[in-house]
């Protein structure tokens, strides 16, 4: 049974939560690898929106096993406060919940110093989440951090956190002229937060391990993307963890080798939510209509998304990155009334074009994106069921993009409802899931 990651290829919010949805029938397992709540994946089902931060798409699908890899850094409070709303949902999580021992918890100095530091760095300031995700990261590599285990033994945490307390209460008063923390009440809220949390805690890798050989089939669900990706992405304009589908292996345990395929997800055009650079932004009256028809307004923070136009050299990058299988195309009913849609093929640098993704950050402040124009198609696509049925214009726009990135496209997205997805013909992903189409029909 195939184990397959889907990866986000852009600067994240590309409609990975609709896809994991989408697929979720054809597995056993989905896992969540990197990132924390900094996420929000949108899920709609009929009339219901679901946004999930820390907990896996998949499970809203009955008898779906989800586990939060040790990749994942975990807010208990806000972790609970998730399961609470999905319980009071109709969501049942015993029995299909399991939280890795080895995952980092964000503390709640961490969100403190996340915004103290954003406001110290100005004019460089990243525009965060503010959720304490970096500075989460920060302990785990610098072998301080606290983790899910260690909440279950209460001398051992007790001692963890007064090292830390006193370390980041230094941090906080002394450079950032910020609130400081006692041990005593954090002690008090996350022993509350274990006993709630303790029946969830187990060794996932292991799980994972023994649900692999039993010929269980994972979905490895990435957050944020691709170029926000702590080494790949547009630096330092990033997350802090590995997003891109390398980190499917060390965010779960679960060994390279037994990692079938790897599915990238592109939204039909290009958003970004907090600063950096974006080489295809889009300014005034055309932003606005795409982020209005998009609804690109951010799952976590509301923040407006910044929109921009299909960047091609991004998307050959991630596939080059990622090890792309195939690609789920997303949103392109959001083009639907667009006169004419762009596509950059390029980029100009110092007179030169180039198609490459620089890495360096002082040529990509200088990219001029090099543009191709296609008409637009001017009709609604959100209805059609095969890709043979798209407007012939609109066609012609997903056939391009499919030839400059070089991968084929295995879904097209036409809504933000399940059944508004295409199935595209001889793709890998009819073979990993045979079934994919007739679940959709
Ligand atoms: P994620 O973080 O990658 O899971 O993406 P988000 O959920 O943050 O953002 C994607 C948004 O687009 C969500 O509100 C989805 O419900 C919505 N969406 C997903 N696919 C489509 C689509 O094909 N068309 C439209 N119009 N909306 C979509
Ligand atoms: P999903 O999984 C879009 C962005 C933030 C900021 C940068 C660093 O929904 O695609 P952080 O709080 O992680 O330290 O912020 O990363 N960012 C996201 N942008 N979608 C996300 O997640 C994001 N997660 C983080 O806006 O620019
Ligand atoms: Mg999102």
């Amino acid at each position: 049974m195939p184990n397959i990651v889907v990866v986000g290829t852009q600067w994240g919010d590309e409609g990975k939560g609709k896809v994991v949805d989408v697929l979720t029938p054809h597995v056993n397992v989905v896992v969540r690898y990197a990132g924390g709540n900094n996420a929000g994946h949108t899920v709609v089902v009929g009339k219901e929106k679901y946004v999930l931060h820390s907990i896996p798409s998949g499970i809203l699908h009955h008898g779906c096993r989800c586990v939060i890899g040790c990749g994942v850094v975990i807010d208990p409070g806000a972790l609970i406060e998730e399961m609470e709303t999905l319980v009071q949902r109709g969501i049942s999580l015993d029995g299909n919940l399991f939280i890795s021992k080895n995952a980092h918890l964000i503390m709640p100095y961490h969100p403190a110093l996340d915004r103290a530091s954003e406001a110290k760095l100005g004019s460089r300031r990243i525009g965060t989440t503010g959720k304490g995700v970096g500075p989460a990261y920060m302990d785990k590599a610098g072998r301080v951090g606290i983790r899910m285990a260690d909440l279950l033994d209460e001398r051992l945490f007790r001692e963890k956190l007064e090292i830390n307390v006193a370390q980041k209460n230094r941090l906080l008063r002394e450079i950032y002229d910020a609130q400081t923390f006692t041990v005593d009440e954090i002690l008090n809220h996350y022993l509350r937060y274990a006993g709630w949390l303790a029946p969830y805690i187990t060794d996932t890798p292991l799980l994972l391990s023994r649900w692999i050989d039993s010929g269980y089939s994972v979905l490895f669900e990435g957050a944020q993307a691709t170029m926000l990706d702590i080494d790949h992405g547009t630096y330092p304009y990033i997350t802090s963890s590995s997003a891109t589908a390398g980190g499917a292996a060390t965010g779960t345990g679960v060994p390279p080798t037994r990692i079938h395929g790897v599915l990238g997800v592109a939204k039909a055009y290009t958003t970004r939510v907090g600063a950096g650079p974006f080489p295809t932004e889009m300014k005034g009256e055309a932003a606005e209509h795409i982020r209005a028809r998009g609804n690109e307004y951010g799952a976590t923070t509301g923040r407006p998304r910044r929109c921009g136009w299909f960047d091609a050299v991004v998307l050959r990058y991630a596939a080059r990155i990622n090890g792309l299988d195939t690609v789920a195309l997303t949103k392109l009913d959001v083009l639907d009334q667009c006169e004419m849609v762009k596509i950059c093929t390029g980029y100009r640098v110092r007179g030169e074009v180039i198609t490459d993704f620089p890495v360096e950050e002082s040529v990509l402040s200088e990219a001029e994106p090099v543009y191709e124009e296609v008409s637009g198609w001017g009709t609604p696509t959100s209805h059609v069921k095969n890709e043979s049925d798209l407007p012939a214009k609109a066609r012609q726009y997903v056939e391009r993009l499919e030839e400059l990135i070089g991968v084929p496209f295995c879904l097209i997205s036409t809504g933000a409802v399940r059944d508004e997805t295409i199935v595209c013909e001889d793709s890998p992903l009819l073979r990993w899931f045979p079934s994919v189409r007739a679940s959709l029909l």
